[in-house]
């Protein structure tokens, strides 16, 4: 499916760079075309023979060599390319990126490329957690570079947490998620929600719940393998960062709702997160403290902003098709009816959330589809199967054609 596909892949300076040779030879396998270029850094974890070996083409490196610019200028490199992957994504080459530098070739090609760019970070956890690289990452995903990764786990240099740089079968998939993309739903924006939210009762503790963010992730990625430009807005979360989707990770409801807001407008909203009804109505900045013999602390609580409601709202930002989630327990059908005429939402997703069914945190899920014709059911599938099949019907939903098959 990728054969005949041109990358430019830019290999920027990290530990991780010895893991982008298995990439290349498995980009080579499926019959890709890599131009490659070896950043200064990159230079001293890998050489250009390696890499232009397993590529079988020229290297490039120097921004201002008469040789190089005479066979390929920068600009020209930028352009043949359909995808420029940047792996691995150094801290440094991020910021230099988000400050839009063009101090070297790769920078400049970078600046000047008018093809998505998927980036895959690799740093050490410390580097990976600063605020400046966080702040860079918000800017560049802003812009709409792709990421894939990073994952977390012991590090090069010792140390263990996020920063790792995905592995070479990851972000394979990513590039190929982001060819295969169908392009039914090319050119319309969705936002999904995913996950629990945590509600601060003091600094260290908070209220939550059991969602994994297995089915709101599954629906980002089913919807931008359609072709649609997605922003995935999640609570705390250990699934991976769906592919080629913008992911903007937050805590509680009320920041939710406010990445929500910010990613709009679209045209396509699928509320999956299991948002907390409720938070404590002002946590102290202080923790809590267990006094002998005192009674336990009472939690005043408050509703949290209603972030389906909010976005199914008319108005000029309302996305043209909002679909919601319902997990219930008992009478789901007749309960996930009523919650999608109080909520607005154009669809609902009934889900059973009862003791044993497993749908919190499972990979299964039974639902019904509610719309204002009715409520279909769909058999047990798993998490991915029922995106796969929303996603679907979304782009049935847009499709000229089916409502047209429709009108017959
Ligand atoms: O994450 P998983 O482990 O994969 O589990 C998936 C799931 C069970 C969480 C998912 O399939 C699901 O049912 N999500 C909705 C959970 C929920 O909070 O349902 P609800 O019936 O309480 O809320 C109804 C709808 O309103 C949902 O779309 C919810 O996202 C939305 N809502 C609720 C409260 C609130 N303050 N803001 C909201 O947007």
């Amino acid at each position: 499916m990728l054969k005949g596909k041109r990358i430019l892949l830019v290999i920027a300076g990290s530990i991780a760079a010895y893991k982008t040779l298995d990439l290349i030879r498995r980009l080579r396998e499926q019959g890709v075309a890599i131009s490659a270029i070896l950043t200064k850094g990159g230079a001293e974890f890998v050489t250009a023979l390696s890499v232009g070996s397993l590529t079988g083409e020229k290297v490039y490196s120097e921004l201002f060599s008469l040789t190089d610019e005479a066979e390929m200028g920068h600009i020209r490199l930028s352009r043949q390319a359909e995808l420029v992957v940047v792996a691995p994504a150094s801290a440094d080459l991020m910021a230099r990126m988000a400050a839009g530098m063009a101090d070297d070739l790769a920078t400049a090609t970078l600046l000047a490329t008018d093809k998505p760019v998927l980036i895959a970070p690799a740093m050490n956890v410390m580097m990976w957690r600063n605020a400046a690289t966080a702040a860079n990452l918000a800017l560049l995903k802003s812009r709409g570079i792709l990421t894939v990764g990073p994952n977390s786990g012991e590090m090069a240099d010792g140390e263990s947490g996020p920063g790792r740089m995905a592995e070479p079968a990851e972000i394979l998939a990513a590039v190929e998620s982001f060819f295969t993309a169908s392009g039914v739903l090319k050119g319309r924006r969705a936002l999904v929600t995913s996950g629990p939210t945590h509600e601060a009762i003091d600094p260290v503790r908070y209220i939550a719940n059991h969602s994994s963010g297995k089915q709101g992730h599954a629906i980002a990625a089913a919807l931008r393998r359609l072709g649609a430009e997605t922003t995935l807005v999640t609570g705390p979360s250990m699934e991976p960062d769906p592919p080629g989707v913008s992911v903007v990770r937050i805590t509680s409801a009320s920041e939710m709702l406010a990445a929500c807001e910010a990613a709009l407008p679209a045209e396509i909203a699928v509320c999956a997160a299991a948002v907390a009804d409720w938070r404590v109505a002002d946590p102290p900045t202080a923790k809590i403290k267990k006094a002998a013999g005192a009674p336990p602390p009472r939690l005043e609580l408050v509703e949290n902003p209603d972030i389906l409601a909010t976005l199914a709202t008319p108005g000029k930002r309302r996305p043209a098709l909002v679909v919601g989630f319902a997990a219930e327990t008992g009478d789901v059908v007749r309960l996930a009816t009523d919650k999608r005429r109080r909520k607005g939402c154009d669809w609902i997703v009934a889900n059973d959330v009862s003791p044993g069914t497993g749908t919190f945190g499972g990979d299964r899920n039974r639902v019904h589809l509610i719309s204002e014709s009715g409520a279909e059911a769909w058999p047990l599938l798993g998490k991915a199967e029922v995106a796969r099949r929303l996603a679907e019907r979304i782009a049935q939903h847009f499709s000229p054609v089916s409502k047209h098959e429709a009108a017959q």
